[in-house]
């Protein structure tokens, strides 16, 4: 199974799986959601695409990573791909810079909830995007595409050098 941008030729296979693996409203959304993703990505193995991610980048000084939709074959589940999906837009968000990456997950959602927490996703209050993003507006946008029934995760890269400038203790 090999993880790479998806295609204008990888739609059919998406649809299909978004209409398999979300309900109207979801799917709805998933499939409009495709036109301006960033990173897109699809699971592959051999000519089969198994699933796909839908991500969006917020633009900021850092940005932030927003994993919309992950969605794996019912057929393939289990064997590794939404883990490699999200792995992927993982690596893609931190190249852009990002310190951030949030994803929203209905919280009944076992399989969802532990692939998350498997890639030390944590969960947050929601009023955390108002305290952290106010100043950019990020807690809006965020708000528009968050269920009122979602659970907020984040995953913070902790290893990345501080984004401010270091303050020098002076010398007395
Ligand atoms: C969530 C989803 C994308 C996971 O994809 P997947 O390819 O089956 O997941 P993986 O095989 O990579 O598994 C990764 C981890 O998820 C967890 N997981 C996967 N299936 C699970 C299940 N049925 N029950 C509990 N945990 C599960 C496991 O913790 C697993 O880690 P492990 O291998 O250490 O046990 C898939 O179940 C799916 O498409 N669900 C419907 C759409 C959806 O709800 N998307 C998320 C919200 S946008």
């Amino acid at each position: 199974m090999r993880i790479r941008d998806a295609t204008v030729a990888d739609r059919a296979a998406i649809l299909r799986i978004a209409r398999a693996s979300f309900d109207r409203v979801y799917a709805f959304f998933a499939v409009r959601g495709t036109r301006h993703a960033w990173p897109f990505l699809v699971a592959e193995d051999g000519t089969s695409i198994e699933g796909f991610l839908e991500g969006i980048l917020f633009r900021g000084t850092p940005p932030i990573g927003y994993v919309y939709f992950v969605a794996v074959d019912p057929r393939a589940r289990g064997m590794g791909s939404g883990r490699a999906l999200v792995q992927e837009s993982l690596r893609l968000f931190r190249s852009r810079g990002a310190n951030r990456v949030f994803a929203a997950v209905t919280e009944d959602n076992d399989p969802s909830m532990h692939l998350f927490a498997s890639l030390a996703f944590e969960r947050v209050a929601r009023r955390v995007l108002w305290r952290w993003y106010r100043w950019r507006g990020l807690s809006v946008q965020m708000r528009m595409l968050l269920a009122p029934h979602e659970v907020l995760l984040v995953r913070t890269f902790t290893d990345l050098p501080p984004a401010s400038t270091q303050e020098v203790p002076r010398a007395s």
